[in-house]
């Protein structure tokens, strides 16, 4: 039978506008742990969804689990900065959300790390609104491309959990149209989500999901969006007003949410048209699903294969900050003094939706242990014991536990005459620095969390003073969501590896990554500022909504279009480590420039040249720096870029981008156009947002402008 809104009651379609009401996990029928299903109605069969971003995430429950590949965290996968590589990620994603039977997948976040201490940072990609968007594109092609709908989310400016479900951002319409819709804007005309997902706090005084000027203005009629829109999980506080506002499916819905809007629509509050409009769109989101195509689970999810692209995603995205005198990588045999309690407890994701329950997952010990590095068993045994002892015993077993030890242990466990014995008997310290981060609570710039902890401090001292002592190499692991303050210790150390959260292949693609296996080849998607001090948001209490105790009800987004590199180079603040900044075991340089304008695009071409020992991919970046115009103009801006195939020492690749002239475009919010000015711009292109190797000019004739 065929289903249109021309064959459902009223009644029916009211239904369709609401989930079946259970809220967070455990709510599916036919998924048990799934995060929430649409109702069966009319012939039409239910849908189910589920968390994202870092891997498909079911429940288990006593009698059943849904194992799902734990892929390295999302700002990972924008580290590689490697959009093909994220896309086989999506793809892989799509592949097991089908063979449990999930329609639609509650990814990617594609919110801004507009500072460092967001919980749910480590779900997001990036500062830069370019390559959130553009990552956040391949990721939704990847899950599509198999017939499972991706969903972008959280719509918008939803940077901070304190007071998440209430918490008002102010921000100015320039700021929101160029930095945090700009992501949106970019998937939705290049990737075409099936939906997306509207956030739980409000925009300018209005939350989100009851904003008609953003759900329709904005989303349907300046971008050309088709899907569904639905509100994020007990967002808002008025279904009626979120119909009406385009916001589609009320989520996780329930019948007290049907009967108020069937209410509502008695009353003549909620008309016909306007139900029909939002269940029309969900008829067509249950129509692309599998589910309705008659596609049957496997339940047999080629997770052999996934752990694979796990293990690329996360060899791409590590990032190498400091490289002193070439201590990495490690020869085989070398004799590895393994410090820090990570090495047992090792982070390989977040908390809250966006955790994953994998099969196996590999500490960074077991790591080391199947390397060709010698671990200090002794010492290494000093750990597990520890860890033990202080987490329990099925801490180290359980395989699909959640990582809810969010406080770091004490690191206090060695004393100076052990710590110089073991670095008389070892070729190299490795200390492993762990942090984990989650939904529902931000970060704080606090020793334990941005800060390291006393401990912490005291044994990098420590180590780096007895091993130092005898000239050997210290290595640091920075094993992280998000950035932690490096300054204050990293000339103590000779090596930073920062892997991130890397998922469930943590341990194997670290070890990789010491020896030289893999040469690291991830770029910093966001900057480490030197102090959280130095973080525009930190300014005043107003621009940053503080520790939930405060209870703010409003965070004012104060400075405007610089977030992130945008406000550091304008404001000549010297970060620790820059947006873009990555080194290789290798070298490249950059030759022969050419810059070419007509009047739509500007192509940039350039050689990459390997000029060092070791094979290597680099990510080069083009920033543009435009004229002075009507409205005030960072330094620069990404916008274009391209990692390099594996290039072999002598090799060179040549690398040819394109630049839409519109996309150089800044927003005029007084007269509400988009104008590119007239005037020189400079194309910079480089390593890093301040490692520029190249520069080349072009000009725009006649100032363009155009409305949104
Ligand atoms: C989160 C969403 C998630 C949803 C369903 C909410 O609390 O904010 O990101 O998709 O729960 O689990």
């Amino acid at each position: 039978m065929s289903v249109d809104i021309s064959s459902l009651s009223l009644e029916d379609k009211v239904k369709l506008l609401a989930g079946i009401g259970c809220f967070g996990a455990g709510c599916s029928r036919r998924v048990p742990g799934a995060a929430g299903e649409t109702r069966t109605v009319g012939g039409l069969p239910a849908i189910v969804m589920t968390d994202g971003p870092s891997g498909i995430r079911v429940e288990p429950n006593p009698f059943r689990r849904w194992p799902a590949t734990a892929f390295p965290v999302p700002t990972m996968l924008a580290s590689t900065w490697n959009p093909e590589l994220v896309e086989a990620v999506g793809r892989a994603m799509g592949e097991e959300a089908r063979d449990y039977g999930i329609d639609v997948f509650l990814a990617p976040g594609m919110n801004i790390h507009r500072h460092p201490l967001c919980g749910r940072n480590f779900e997001y990609f990036s500062e830069d609104p370019l390559l959130t968007g553009k990552i956040a594109a391949a990721y939704i092609r990847g899950v599509q491309s198999v017939g499972v709908g991706a969903t972008a989310k959280h719509f918008v400016a939803n940077d901070q959990e304190t007071n998440r479900h209430v918490i008002d951002t102010i921000v100015d319409e320039r700021a929101l149209r160029e930095i945090y819709l700009k992501p949106f804007e970019i998937v939705v005309k290049e990737a075409r989500p099936w939906a997306i997902m509207s956030s739980y706090n409000k925009l300018n005084g209005k939350y989100t999901s009851q904003n008609p000027w953003l759900l329709t203005k904005v989303l349907r009629e300046e971008w050309g969006f088709d899907g569904v829109v639905m509100s994020d999980w007990g967002a808002g506080d008025n279904p009626i007003e979120q119909v009406k506002a385009g916001n589609d499916l009320i989520m996780p819905g329930g019948d007290n949410v049907v009967s108020r809007l069937m209410d509502a629509v008695k009353r003549g509050e909620l008309s016909e048209d306007e139900v029909n409009r939002s269940a029309a769109r969900v008829i067509e989101l249950v129509k692309r699903s599998l589910t309705y195509k008659g596609h049957k689970p496997s339940n047999t999810p080629n997770l052999s294969e996934h752990a694979k692209v796990a293990y690329e995603a996360a060899a791409e995205g590590i990032v190498l900050l400091k490289n002193a005198r070439e201590t990495l990588p490690l020869r085989p045999g070398t004799r590895v003094a393994l410090f820090g309690t990570g090495q047992v407890e090792t982070m390989r994701g977040g908390l809250g939706s966006g955790h994953t329950h994998p099969n196996h997952f590999i500490n960074i010990l077991d790591g080391l242990r199947g390397s060709e590095l010698k671990v200090d068993e002794e010492l290494s045994s000093i750990y597990v014991n520890y860890v033990k002892e202080r987490r329990g015993e099925d801490y180290l077993c359980a395989l699909y536990y959640e990582e809810a030890y969010a406080e770091p242990l004490q690191q206090d466990i060695l004393t100076e005459g052990q710590v110089g014995e073991f670095a008389r008997r070892n070729d190299v310290a490795i200390i492993v620095i762990s942090r984990t981060s989650g939904e529902g609570w931000d970060r704080k710039a606090v020793k334990g969390d941005y800060y390291l902890t006393d401990s912490e401090r005291r044994l990098i001292e420590m180590v780096s003073r007895q091993f130092h002592a005898l000239g050997k190499g210290v290595v640091a692991i920075l094993n992280i969501p998000a950035p932690i303050e490096v300054a204050t210790w990293r000339d103590l150390v000779d090596a930073i590896l920062l892997v991130w959260l890397p998922g469930q292949e943590a341990g194997r693609v670290i070890a990789d990554a010491l020896v030289g296996k893999v040469n690291p080849s991830g770029k910093l998607p966001t900057t480490f500022p030197r102090d959280w001090s130095d973080v525009p948001a930190a300014k005043s209490a107003e621009c940053y909504p503080g520790v939930p105790q405060d209870n703010p009800r409003a965070v004012r987004y104060c400075e405007g279009i610089y977030v992130g590199y945008r406000y550091y180079d304008k404001y000549n603040v010297e970060p620790a480590y820059e947006f873009g900044f990555g080194l290789s075991y290798t070298r490249f340089e950059y030759r022969n420039l050419t810059v070419a304008k007509s009047e739509d695009i500007v192509k940039v071409s350039f050689d990459v040249v390997n000029v060092g020992k070791y094979p290597g991919k680099e990510v080069a970046q083009v920033y543009v720096k435009a004229p002075q115009g009507t409205v005030d103009k960072p330094i620069q801006e990404l916008k274009a870029f391209r990692k390099t195939r594996l290039l072999n020492p002598g090799e060179a690749e040549r690398i040819e981008l394109t630049i839409n002239v519109k996309d150089l475009a800044s927003f005029n919010a007084s007269r509400g156009l988009w104008i590119v000015d007239a005037g020189e711009y400079e194309v910079r292109v480089g390593s890093s947002s301040r490692d520029i190797h190249l520069t080349g000019r072009f000009t725009v004739d006649k100032t363009i402008e155009f409305k949104p």
